[in-house]
C-alpha cells in the first residue's frame, strides 16, 4: 500500500511460490504452508471523505457493492474504531487483478481498505505494531489471505494464513503471470483435494511439510537452483480439469523457467525467470492468453517486525 496526497492506495496481487495443504483444522479450514510474494500487478483504491459509507468497484466484481470485501472491511473497522472518528467514506476500487484467479485480489483490497481507513479515521499510521493488533483479527475474519496483505512483501505463511514470517532477502526474479480467464472457487478446490486424497469430511489427517521455505531460501542463495522443487497441491485437480494450465506451465519450463506452477487454487499460472529478457522470450511463445511481466514488491521497511 502506498499513500499519496489524493488518498489513492495501491492494492497489489500475490503469487504463491509452492503451496502445501497440511491438513484440516477443527474450525473446518485447512492448515497450509506457502511462500506468498506480493507483485506489482495492482488495483487502485481511492478514499474520499463522506458522511456515509459507500463503495464502488470499476468494473464491478460482485452482485452488489455491499457484497464486496472492501465494504465488509470498512464496516468491520467502523464497528471497531470508536465513533465519532469512524464516520463515512466513499471508496472507489479500480480493478486490474482478476477474481477467482488465486492472486488474492479481493483479500488485498480488504487489507488495503483496513489500513487506509485506519489512517483516515484515526490520523494514526496503520503500519505500527499497535495498529496491527487492531487490524489483524479483523483481517482474519474477512478471509484467510487478508492478514498477509497487512504486511506485503514476501513471507512464509502457515496456519490458516495468519502465521506470517516475513522473508527479507529480495526476490530478484522476473515473473511471467498468465491469466487464462478461468474462475476457480477456493472452497471447491479444497473440497475436491480431500476427495482426491480419499479423506472423509470428518477425518483428521496431517501431511508432512514440503519444506517450501527452505527450497526458496536455498534457491535464492544459489541463483535459482532447485526452485523447481516447489509444488502446489491444488494443481493435481485443477490441471486435470483445465489441461491448458499444465500445457502453459510445460511451455514456460521449455522456455527456461526456473519454476512454473499455479498460484493459490488457480487459475493463474506463472513462470519464474532469471531475467526480464528470458520472461519476455517465453511470453512471445505463449499463444492466445493474457500475460504480464511482473516483479516482487519489497516490503516497506517500517513493517520489519514479525507477528503470528
Ligand atoms: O478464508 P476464505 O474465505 O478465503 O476461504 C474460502 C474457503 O476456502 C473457506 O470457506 C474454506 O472452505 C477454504 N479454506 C480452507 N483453508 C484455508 C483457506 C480457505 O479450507 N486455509
Amino acid at each position: 500500500m502506498s499513500h499519496h496526497e489524493d488518498t489513492q492506495y495501491s492494492s497489489c496481487a500475490k503469487l504463491n511460490l509452492g503451496l502445501t495443504v497440511l491438513g484440516p483444522r477443527v474450525d473446518g479450514y485447512h492448515d497450509l504452508e506457502s511462500v506468498f510474494v506480493e507483485i506489482d500487478l495492482c488495483d487502485t483504491i481511492t478514499i474520499e471523505p463522506a458522511a456515509d459509507l459507500s463503495c464502488i468497484c470499476i468494473p464491478s466484481v460482485t452482485a452488489t457493492n455491499e457484497d464486496n470485501l472492501v465494504y465488509k472491511a470498512a464496516q468491520a473497522l467502523q464497528a471497531t474504531v470508536p465513533l465519532p472518528t469512524a464516520t463515512g467514506a466513499k471508496i472507489t476500487v479500480h480493478k486490474r487483478i482478476p477474481t477467482g484467479a488465486g492472486m488474492g485480489g479481493g483479500s488485498s483490497n480488504a487489507a488495503t481498505t483496513l489500513m487506509a481507513l485506519y489512517e483516515h479515521w484515526t490520523s494514526r499510521s496503520a503500519r505500527t505494531p499497535e495498529a496491527r493488533h487492531v487490524l489483524q483479527p479483523l483481517a482474519m475474519a474477512l478471509g484467510s489471505d487478508v492478514p498477509f496483505f497487512l504486511h506485503g512483501g514476501a513471507a512464509y505463511v502457515t496456519g490458516r494464513g495468519e502465521m506470517i514470517q516475513p522473508l527479507d532477502a529480495p526476490i530478484p526474479w522476473s515473473f511471467l503471470v498468465v491469466l487464462p480467464g478461468i474462475h476457480v472457487s477456493t472452497a471447491g478446490a479444497y473440497a475436491s483435494l480431500r476427495r482426491t486424497w480419499g479423506y472423509a469430511d470428518n477425518e483428521v489427517w496431517r501431511r508432512p511439510s514440503a519444506q517450501v521455505r527452505k527450497t526458496l531460501t536455498d534457491a535464492l542463495e544459489h541463483n535459482g537452483k532447485g526452485l523447481d522443487g516447489l509444488h502446489n497441491d491444488f494443481e493435481i485437480n485443477v490441471f486435470q480439469q483445465h489441461p491448458l494450465l499444465q500445457h502453459l506451465c510445460d511451455q514456460m519450463r521449455a522456455e527456461g523457467a526456473l519454476y512454473a506452477g499455479m498460484s493459490g487454487s488457480g487459475s493463474t499460472v506463472f513462470g519464474v525467470f532469471r531475467t526480464d529478457a528470458d520472461a519476455l522470450r517465453a511470453q512471445h511463445e505463449l499463444q492466445g492468453v493474457t500475460s504480464y511481466l511482473c516483479h516482487a514488491r519489497q516490503r516497506p521497511t517500517s513493517t520489519t517486525e514479525d507477528i503470528g
